[in-house]
């Protein structure tokens, strides 16, 4: 198969090296990819929400099977736009329709979907402009905290818990009144939920899905999980608390559901489903929905996945799961991230980044990483991940630390108590 992937993140790096392993993988292409996917195909210096672009470039490398990493351009509705292409209707494409991408792209409709399919979530109700009044007064009757969400996409931003009413009534008014755009013109007001964080993937072609190993991710910038929220500082698998008993709730619960809701709804779903659940007391709940795989969760999924991932992309994207079987490495994986100094506020790019060729028995992948002759830079506030196996997960984040400590550029940081909560 001749292969575009789109993005260029950790989790596109993490994609193209398992996708170049299967002797399916005839040809590699991302756009626009960084420094880690140029070492396993052809990077395209292409958006991937410019669909004409993409379109161009599927048909000059005669393109058979698109992935697509972030959810941007599937809210945008790329899916659609190759369906209803007359060039593009048979190319296999990996990523939900834009009316199924509504998952993650508002969150009112993944509550009402959920609401309806009887699938556990937190409480809430919706606000826009014209409801301020009642969504002040509805704050008033809550017992901090509280949550506000922003209905739509806000670069993982729009989410804000609040430990006090008229900090929640100020907030209200300013999400409303546009904080995050067009994003914030509705806000979802939600029960606070306190519990355990972790991250659940499914691939679906809409009829069958297959549920790949679990992870859990940890996104604030401070040990201990302090500080303000990050894309995400590292992530393990499997994580220990997530027992049989816990996968048989979530998948009698809310994986089984939410693929009958999508067929009920006529949803066109090839593709992932990334449940991102929280565990209340041993029972668990849906924080959100996202329609692609989770940055860093994929670099510790997919090294423990042992499918070959163009034919699983492949059968996904074509309707043919029903055949096929999961199998999942035993071991443990544990990833870290190495992020800018500054990071997530402001930070340097361009600094030179030494000491990779040091590491040993890791996996590294290139997140915020480019190319400058035979140097590598860093061009973002993620740089990389040092991904490692154990036979605990303890194992594995004691060689990602010993190998993270070998990689130097100016004011590099990292989390050195990824899973101290398991
Ligand atoms: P989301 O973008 O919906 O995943 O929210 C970002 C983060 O906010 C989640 O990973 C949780 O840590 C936290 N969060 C979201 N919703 C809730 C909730 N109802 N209760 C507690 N924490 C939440
Ligand atoms: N790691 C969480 C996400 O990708 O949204």
């Amino acid at each position: 198969m001749r292969i575009l992937l789109l993005g260029n993140g950790g989790r596109e790096h993490a994609f193209a090296w398992k996708l170049s392993q299967s002797p399916a993988c005839e040809a590699l292409f991302i756009a626009p990819g960084n420094a880690g996917t140029l070492l396993h195909g052809t990077n395209l210096a292409i958006q991937p929400t410019d669909f004409p672009a993409v379109k161009t470039a599927v048909l000059d490398h005669h393109i058979d099977l698109v992935i697509c990493g972030p959810e941007d351009p599937l809210v945008h509705g790329i899916q659609d736009f190759f369906a209803q292409d007359a060039e593009l209707q048979s190319v296999l494409f990996f990523g939900p329709s834009q009316a199924a991408a509504q998952l993650e792209g508002s969150k009112a409709y993944a509550k009402v979907f959920m609401e309806e399919q009887g699938i556990p979530t937190a409480d809430y109700r919706e606000f826009s402009l014209d409801q301020l009044e009642d969504g002040l007064h509805y704050l008033a009757t809550l017992t901090p905290p509280i949550v506000l969400k922003a209905d739509g996409l806000a670069a993982g931003k729009g989410v804000v818990i609040l430990d006090n009413v008229q900090e929640a009534q100020v907030e209200l008014r300013a999400m409303l009144a546009g904080k995050f755009g067009q994003a914030s013109a509705t806000v979802v007001v939600e029960e606070f939920l306190s519990g355990i964080e972790f991250s659940v993937f499914a691939f679906t072609d809409g009829q069958d899905y297959k549920i790949l190993p679990v992870a859990k991710d940890y996104k604030r910038i401070g040990e201990g999980d302090t500080g303000l929220n990050t894309g995400g500082m590292g992530s393990v698998s499997h994580p220990p608390f997530v027992d049989a008993a816990m996968m048989r709730k979530v998948e009698d619960r809310i994986i089984r559901p939410t693929i009958e809701g999508l067929r009920l709804r006529n949803l066109t779903y090839r593709g992932v489903v990334f449940f991102g659940l929280i565990s209340v007391a041993g029972e668990p709940f849906v924080i959100e929905y996202n329609c692609r795989m989770g940055d860093p969760e994929t670099q510790s999924v997919f090294p423990r996945l042992k499918n070959d991932l163009v034919e699983l992309c492949r059968a996904t994207a074509a309707g043919e799961l029903a055949g096929v079987e999961i199998q999942i490495d035993e071991r443990a994986v544990a990833s870290i991230i190495l992020v800018a100094g500054g990071y997530p506020g402001n930070y340097e790019r361009g600094l030179e980044i030494t000491g990779i060729n040091e590491v040993q028995d890791s996996l590294v992948f290139y997140a915020g990483v480019r190319t400058d002759g035979d140097r590598l830079l860093t061009n973002g506030g993620r740089v990389l991940a040092v991904t490692s196996y154990g036979d605990t997960f303890q194992e594995a984040l004691a060689i990602s630390r010993k190998n993270a400590e070998k990689i130097h550029f100016k004011g590099v940081n990292f989390r050195r108590d990824i899973g101290f909560d398991l």
